[in-house]
């Protein structure tokens, strides 16, 4: 189990680095990661590298017992370097630069950067490859975190040549973007640039194709620099840090190139549902990599500096998430940062070792958690146990969030919402990728899956006919891969399966929140208008009782399905609204709508009755979570009162028994429970 943070010694004396070993000790820190943001201390001039500094802290780290997980420094180009090759700046779409002077200012397919970074690794990998503190690299920082998208000139070229790659000729691109609209029909690869700024739409499939190309331009610079590292004998696992569900990135595809899933996560204290989100992330990083523990990198002791309110966590609550990291599947604790830095734009970022020293709470609460994460048995890599799949698909998050839809969703706070009614349930769930292997699952649930290649609808497919059972819900299945609709209408590759077809999506006025799109909670705004222009939900009867639907009350033509729930208010009253086809052992489930946040518990629980998938403990409040992990079970108290609990098993530190056990706020316990198939 590592336990740290990031450690950015360069923004200290030397005197301070022997003090800050002595006190990761007395903190239990095992791994820091060293030096993410130094390539100017690195490299104070091209040619020219300045390694006493680093050498002499990686030799008292070692003394220390400390490892590092030392980083590429590549994430922040020195002025020297754009100062001498302004054509390394990224820039908007409207051709504005990004200046030095902040981070991550580099334009990611520029020669000049690709060549600067990889002469840094190249020279960071022949120095340190075979230090004895090094036991991780780690490349670069947060790809695409503050820049998601680059439209430089560089990017241009870089676009033209994926295009031409994943094309073959400018012919078949008119065919896929449906080039005929709006006279965009190229006769050329050299006309295409990327979606710059724009009178009105840009075309949608190729918008989605500049989304793609841009998690694989990212990409590359992530391999490009393993691959020198492993060139020069680097042997230590290698990795970069995501960030959770992170629109411009394909961590699926990703996740095949990197040796260790590393995870970024700041839960916002403010919000008491954000461990519901952390959960998610959480869970999906374990599902990028089943069975490869991975590590939390970085999460805040206490407050952050870049909301518009930075809340400090309350007592416990670090520890509380902390432990979530853990019970779903991390082996590794860590944060931004080690020391609280006393200049620059992240001095009000709370630290393990805060500025106002060690006579504070956070500074007890660090070290705690330093000494029950030194105390844990080692934990079993899995089985997460989840019976649950929750289809998460980013080539439908680009395609879905296209504009000219007829309403406007917001595909990831919908999926996320999707996990927090089976998180409320105290149901495990894996987040999968909808042409990954599903058998295995009870049950498959598969949200506003609007784009579905045709691998994945074989996918779908052949698992509701090996027995599994299948829950869609509305504006999915719309059109294939290039973004286009197929032949025959919508649902047409799910549409035999579920025995129904959507004939026209019915928009309702979406829930209030940013931009139109759906509000935190997925709240009702207003009083409900049920009939006539500006109808904001349809209410559906479903076996469980009524539920809410928003943003659709889609018209199906049933062709071989049961009709088990119908709209029952509005325009669409009495119209098929849920649907269920069984097909041998399997069953394909369709909702015309997408519920509110308890509509969602309620169609969910019927689904989950169906495939007969219960909870991992009956009788939890909602505030309490349970994760699975192998055998151990975590069960943590994230609400704001004391819970009284009646478990199974005995606590796995103290040995005492669970049958009757209050945890106080952020209070947990683990506790070894075999599944059912284990015993
Ligand atoms: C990100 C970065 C860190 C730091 C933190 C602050 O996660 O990787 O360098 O800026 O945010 O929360």
């Amino acid at each position: 189990m590592h336990y740290g943070g990031d450690y950015n010694p360069e923004q200290w004396e030397e005197a301070t680095w022997r003090e800050d070993v002595a006190l990761m000790r007395e903190a239990g820190v095992t791994m820091v990661s060293v030096g993410i943001f130094a390539w100017s201390r690195i490299q104070p001039a091209e040619g020219r590298f300045d390694w006493d500094w680093l050498d002499t802290v990686l030799d008292l780290l070692h003394e220390g017992g400390i490892a590092a997980d030392l980083a590429t420094a590549t994430a922040s180009p020195p002025p020297w370097a754009t100062a001498a090759y302004p054509g390394m700046h990224a820039r908007d779409a409207d051709g504005s630069i990004f200046w030095h002077g902040s981070r991550q200012h580099y334009a990611p397919t520029s020669p000049e950067y690709r060549r600067l970074a990889g002469e840094l690794v190249h020279a960071l990998a022949q120095r340190y490859a075979s230090h004895p503190a090094v036991v991780m690299w780690h490349v670069n920082n947060e790809y695409g975190c503050h820049l998601h998208y680059d439209y430089s000139d560089h990017a241009r070229d870089a676009f033209r040549d994926w295009l031409r790659q994943r094309y073959g000729s400018i012919e078949s691109l008119n065919r896929a973007w449906g080039t005929d609209f709006w006279s965009q029909r190229y006769t050329d690869f050299d006309q295409i640039v990327p979606p710059r700024k724009a009178p009105y739409s840009h075309n949608p499939s190729g918008l989605v194709d500049f989304k793609r190309f841009t998690s694989d331009a990212l990409l590359e610079l992530f391999t490009m620099e393993k691959q020198i590292l492993r060139e020069h004998g680097a042997t230590q696992p290698v990795t970069t840090n995501f960030m959770g569900a992170f629109p411009p990135a394909d961590y699926r595809r990703w996740a095949r190139e990197i040796d260790v899933i590393t995870d970024d996560n700041y839960a916002d204290p403010n919000d008491p549902e954000s461990f519901r989100s952390a959960a998610f992330s959480r869970d999906l990083m374990r599902s990028l990599k089943p069975g490869v523990p991975w590590i939390l990198t970085e999460q805040a002791t206490s407050a952050v500096n870049w909301r518009p309110s930075n809340a400090p966590k309350a007592p416990g609550q670090m520890a509380a998430l902390s432990m979530q990291a853990v019970a779903r599947g991390a082996d590794g604790i860590m944060f931004f940062q080690w020391r609280q830095s006393r200049r620059g734009s992240e001095k009000f970022h709370s630290a393990m070792l805060p500025h106002a020293g060690r006579q504070t709470r956070t500074w007890r609460e660090v070290t705690e958690l330093g000494s029950v994460l030194a105390a844990l048995p080692t934990l079993p890599a899995g089985p997460s146990g989840a019976r649950v799949a929750l289809i998460f698909d980013w080539e439908n998050w680009w395609a879905i969030g296209n504009p000219d839809h007829p309403v406007r969703l917001d595909y990831a706070h919908l999926v996320q919402r999707w996990y927090s009614a089976l998180h409320r349930q105290h149901v495990s769930v894996d987040i999968r990728g909808p042409e990954e292997d599903l058998s295995g699952y009870g049950l498959v649930v598969v949200p506003q899956l609007y784009l579905v290649s045709d691998a994945a609808a074989a996918n779908l497919n052949r698992y509701v006919a090996d027995g599994g059972h299948l829950f869609v819900s509305s504006f999915t299945d719309v059109v294939d891969s290039d973004d286009a609709f197929r032949d025959g209408g919508f649902t047409t590759v799910l549409g035999p399966i579920l025995g129904m077809r959507v004939d026209d999506f019915g928009a309702l006025v979406a829930p209030a929140g940013p931009a139109g799109v759906d509000s935190a909670g997925g709240a009702l705004d207003g009083p409900p208008s049920p009939a006539g222009p500006g109808q904001r939900h349809a209410t559906v009867s479903t076996p469980l009782g009524p539920v809410v639907g928003q943003y659709f009350a889609e018209e199906l033509r049933v062709l071989d399905a049961t009709v088990v729930g119908t709209f029952t208010d509005g325009r669409s009253a009495r119209w098929p609204a849920l649907t269920t086809r069984v097909s041998g052992a399997g069953q394909a489930h369709y909702l015309a709508t997408i519920p509110d946040d308890p509509g969602m518990t309620t169609v969910l629980r019927w689904a989950l009755d169906r495939a007969v998938i219960a909870p991992e403990l009956p009788g939890l409040p909602e505030c309490v979570e349970v994760a699975r992990r192998g055998s151990v079970l975590t069960v943590i108290n994230h609400g704001a009162y004391p819970v009284s609990l009646s478990l199974p098993g005995s606590n796995l530190l103290t040995g005492d028994p669970l049958d009757d056990v209050t945890l106080a706020p952020f209070a947990w316990v683990m506790t070894d429970q075999p599944t059912l198939e284990e015993k």
